[in-house]
């Protein structure tokens, strides 16, 4: 019996390279390694609590499925579903809302971040990670690749396994998170993790103007003969022992690296953007594509619910 895997990501925009290195590109090789029966998921409906707007919503569905397939997530494959299609993801966040309490959930990070800014926090994301542990549950998950960022939801939904477990009965698998040390929380171009909310990402699937853009906009700090923030970006698309050499040779010469460093990601960028235009021409299949891991994802799924169900005394 092949291991389970599943992770999914928000369909709120272009992913960039920290989703890529920090999660995706796990995503593909553990997928091509054959040893995992593989679910990807658009998490549409954590999505919601940061895109309200029908067209964008939509837009940013399409393009993420377009996106899991331009980097090599084989949908003869792999199961790839959108959140929504599956209503058992809801139902289950709600069996599970009753075993959590709110103390626990006010200590999840993005609860205590969106306190410290003072920002008036919705339900949605107050809940959070209930809706994540359903998403992991459901599906018997084995391991769950993520960036460091994601590492706290896994543990809730080890915790809320655990507490459902005590209480009705074995039921629930607890899964294991999968990060890589070195990538688990990609840099962007001002040094912090690299996020859209804070204006820093390098696209994925970015033109070269736009990759010319933010290289250029990397923060330097003057008086060090490297880089750092260009550097920590740089190894992810060189070996480091090429890039001691390069560094080495261009001491202080913060223009020459930048402009080595937008020949690396273009090189890399370039095929991936070609692959990515080339599927997004197929509008309907990618359409198909949803509406097949969708259905397969439900069966799995609601014979897990219905196991659950049991199991609380409603069936
Ligand atoms: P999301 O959409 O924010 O991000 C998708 C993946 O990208 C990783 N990531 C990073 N990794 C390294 N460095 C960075 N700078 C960086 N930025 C983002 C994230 O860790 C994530 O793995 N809550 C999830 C989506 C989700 C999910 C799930 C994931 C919903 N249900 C169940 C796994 C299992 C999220 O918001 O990811």
């Amino acid at each position: 019996m092949k291991k389970i895997l599943l992770s999914g990501v928000k369909p709120t925009g272009r992913p960039h390279i920290g989703n890529y290195f920090g999660a995706m590109k796990q995503f593909v090789d553990l997928l091509n390694s054959g040893n995992y029966d593989c679910y990807f998921f658009l998490a549409d409906y954590h999505a919601l609590n940061f895109i309200q707007n029908r067209e964008e919503m939509a837009r940013n569905i399409l393009d993420l499925t377009i996106d899991y397939m331009a980097i090599g997530l084989d949908p003869n494959k792999a199961t790839l579903f959108k959140q929504s299609d599956v209503s058992a993801h809801t139902e289950l966040s709600c069996i599970f809302d009753t075993l959590v309490t709110m103390p626990y959930l006010q200590r999840a990070h993005a609860y205590k971040d969106a306190q410290a800014k003072n920002v008036e926090i919705n339900v949605g994301t107050f809940n959070y990670p209930v809706l994540m542990a359903a998403d992991i549950l459901l599906y018997n998950t084995d391991v769950v690749p993520v960036g460091q960022d994601q590492k706290q939801h896994v543990e809730y939904a080890r915790d809320i396994a655990q507490k459902f477990n005590n209480v009705f009965g074995e039921t629930f698998k607890l899964p294991e998170p999968l990060i890589l040390e070195h990538v688990a929380t990609v840099p962007g171009t001002d040094g912090q993790k690299m996020s859209k909310s804070y204006n820093n990402t390098i696209p994925l699937f970015a033109t070269r103007d736009e990759i010319i853009k933010a290289v250029m906009g990397i923060v330097t700090d003057s008086g060090s003969d490297v880089p750092a923030n260009v550097y920590a970006i740089h190894k992810l698309f060189r070996p480091e022992s090429d890039l001691k050499t390069l560094y080495g040779a261009n001491k202080g010469k913060y223009k020459a690296l930048k402009e080595a460093l937008i020949e690396d990601i273009d090189a890399f960028v370039k095929p991936l953007r070609e692959r990515r235009a080339e599927i997004a021409k197929g509008e309907n299949t990618v359409n198909k594509v949803l509406q097949r891991g969708g259905s397969n994802a439900c069966l799995i799924a609601s014979t897990k619910l219905i196991e659950i169900k049991q199991k609380i005394g409603v069936l």
